[in-house]
């Protein structure tokens, strides 16, 4: 008896069927959310430099992409938009007819089932760059305003619910944004419109790629007075009850990776639905070790994204989804 369990563990791995049966978790393409860039202009697919495998697509072009992405097996987009013209206030994120607004309507038409998710934020809209409305302090002193911002979002968010998007996700950190989201679309009857919060979103280094991609780095300053501090992981905490107590429906986690304690306790001490971003940096350095074989970029993709769902989040923003449905096949 003394040594009874000793070949227990090789027990459990002893052949493809008995590992499939004793897996604890399993990926699927259902879990993954495809990011699409969306631009101003006409007949537009053009490659990322920053991000590979990603495009800018104009929003005559969206709705093949979208089709593409279906054909994938992935159900859900998240919509990012590039506008031609950015000003102080980021005043074309509240045009109706702005290119977000019609990139949700071109999706919707090709791929009716797609669910449609809208980032809401004003550094892609802003010409310098920051997540809300600029105020100025003393001479030359910025800081974001944040009821300014607030009232910002929650038009946005409004515009976006009009268009037909199912799910608005605030990623601006600014304070008490899903309550005024929340309130705002019900206001205007969006009762069913869902909100996904990023509710615990770093200040992180990880998103040069996207700032690449969108043209969104601030122009001055940084994030830091409004993107948590990568220290911290009781704070992502708070961050998590305040949102969800405003009315969040899902919330996420952001970056994934080098933040998986955090995605591991907010799944065990809330109840909502947990979702990660697996970032444009985290994406990029996958891509540049493959591309000098130094790894194989597939498998350390794949491996990534089974981490990121083993911690405990059960939807997965990620650059590559529609490759990795590709991979996983139909299950
Ligand atoms: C904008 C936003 C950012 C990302 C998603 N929405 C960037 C930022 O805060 O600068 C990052 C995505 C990525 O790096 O893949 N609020
Ligand atoms: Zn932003």
């Amino acid at each position: 008896m003394a040594n009874f369990p000793q070949r227990r563990m090789r027990r459990l791995r002893r052949n493809p069927a008995i590992r499939e049966l004793l897996s604890e978790t399993r990926l699927s393409r259902h879990d993954l959310v495809q990011p699409l860039f969306a631009c101003d202009g006409e007949g537009i697919d053009r490659p990322v430099e920053a991000l590979a495998g990603q495009s800018h697509h104009s929003t005559d072009r969206i709705g093949e992409r979208a089709l593409s992405v279906k054909e994938a097996g992935i159900s859900a987009v998240i919509l990012f938009g590039i506008p031609d013209r950015k000003d102080a206030t980021g005043s074309s994120s509240l045009d109706p007819e702005g290119v977000v607004p019609r990139a949700i309507r071109a999706v919707r038409e090709s791929v009716p089932e797609m669910i449609v998710i809208a980032d809401v934020c004003l550094c892609e809209f802003t010409d310098h760059g920051h997540c809300g409305v600029l105020q100025e302090q003393s001479p030359g002193e910025f800081k974001v305003d944040n009821d300014a911002t607030l009232e910002a979002l929650s038009r946005q968010s409004t515009i976006l619910a009009d268009a037909g998007c199912d799910i608005v996700a605030p990623s601006a950190m600014a304070d008490g944004q899903v309550q005024a989201i929340r309130v705002a679309l019900d206001a205007a009857g969006h009762e069913e419109v869902m909100i996904l919060s990023y509710a615990a979103k770093y200040a992180s280094a990880y998103y040069g790629p996207f700032r690449e991609a969108v043209k969104s780095a601030p122009a001055g300053g940084d994030r830091l007075g409004y993107q948590m501090d990568p220290r911290n992981a009781r704070e992502a905490l708070q961050e998590v009850a305040l949102d969800i107590d405003e009315g969040a429906d899902i919330v996420m986690i952001k970056p994934a990776l080098p933040y998986l304690d955090i995605i591991a306790r907010v799944h065990d001490t809330f109840e909502v639905p947990v979702a990660a971003y697996h970032v444009s940096g985290e994406w990029a350095q996958i891509q540049a070790a493959a591309e000098q074989g130094l790894i194989d970029g597939d498998q350390v993709y794949l491996e990534s994204l089974q981490a990121i769902r083993r911690a405990g989040a059960s939807i997965i923003v990620t650059y590559g989804a529609e490759q990795a449905a590709r991979m996983l096949g139909s299950c």
